[in-house]
């Protein structure tokens, strides 16, 4: 099943309840948040408001992209990742302060007297995403549908072979969705374990329809511990969202589109 991310009001979730106040968070172990930004909506004048909330790091990175596509959307999704950790748990969005682990996933530094917060960022042409939780490993993917990519030959060599039929059983005009309805979901999945893409995309595959995991072998991790959602934030794009949980049922996954006057007024 995919949510088509604007049908749901923004008003609907938890996240409603926020931006978190007198130290109460509105994230937890059984909560995971999304927030996702349209570039088209961020107007000329409030670049430069999402911009200042990025760190000097981040300010440096955003400056060496060669094209301004690439910075602008970078700048986004840095930006809203910041506030939506502002929202969730208080704090000021400068607070926060990130490492590298092994294979380059970001994490965030602990931060004293609160859970261990848990992000992902994911950035494509027009669009990006943050998604946050407590503990749990997690993961999210955006891809942009006009991209020019061949489906089947890149599914012949990466996807495992039930994904490959999928792909090449798919009609023309379906194929890219198809095709990126499964690479979404297998994104955020070794972008949640934290091992990129030196993890074999081939040794695990999807059911688009249940959005549920199934791996080659036994031991390389249980299926019954995973929550998949998967998304349609706009017209040209998909999304999808992995979370490791001891009781996936249990997990409430709200998503939204981000708060984009909150964002720009977070610093003022
Ligand atoms: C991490 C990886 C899986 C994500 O790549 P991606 O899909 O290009 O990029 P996304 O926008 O979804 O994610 C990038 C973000 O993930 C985070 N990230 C980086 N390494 C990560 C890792 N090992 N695990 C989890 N997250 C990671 C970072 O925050 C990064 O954003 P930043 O550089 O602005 O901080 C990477 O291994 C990769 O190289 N992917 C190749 C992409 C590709 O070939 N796409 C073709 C699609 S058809």
């Amino acid at each position: 099943m995919q949510t088509t991310a604007g049908e749901k009001q923004a008003t609907e979730g938890f996240l409603a309840q926020g931006p978190a106040r007198d130290g109460r968070m509105l994230v937890d172990r059984d909560r995971a948040a999304i927030w996702w930004l349209s570039l088209e909506r961020i107007g000329a004048s409030q670049w430069h408001a999402l911009a200042a909330l990025l760190s000097d790091e981040e300010r440096t990175r955003a400056a060496r992209f060669h094209f301004d596509r690439d910075r602008r959307v970078y700048t986004a999704a840095h930006a809203m990742c910041r506030g939506l950790l502002t929202w969730c748990a208080g704090q000021s969005p400068n607070s926060w302060q990130f490492t590298t682990a092994d294979h380059g996933k970001p994490e965030l530094i602990a931060t004293p007297d609160i859970p261990r917060l848990r992000v992902n960022i994911s950035h494509t042409r027009g669009l990006a995403a943050v998604a946050l939780t407590v503990e749990h490993d997690i993961g999210i993917d955006v891809e942009w549908m006009e991209r020019s990519v061949e489906a089947q030959k890149l599914a012949q060599r990466m996807f495992a072979s039930s994904e490959r039929d999928a792909v090449t059983a798919a009609s023309e005009d379906s194929r890219i969705e198809t095709f990126l309805g499964f690479w979404t979901l297998k994104e955020a999945y070794v972008k949640a374990i934290g091992k990129g893409l030196s993890q074999p995309l081939d040794q695990f595959s999807f059911d688009l329809e249940k959005a549920s995991i199934r791996f080659d072998n036994a031991g390389i991790d249980d299926p019954a511990r995973w929550r998949f959602e998967r998304y349609r934030p706009g017209p040209d794009h998909l999304m999808a969202l992995a979370v490791r949980h001891p009781d996936p049922a249990r997990l409430a996954v709200d998503c939204a589109a981000a708060p984009l006057d909150y964002l720009c007024a977070l610093l003022k």
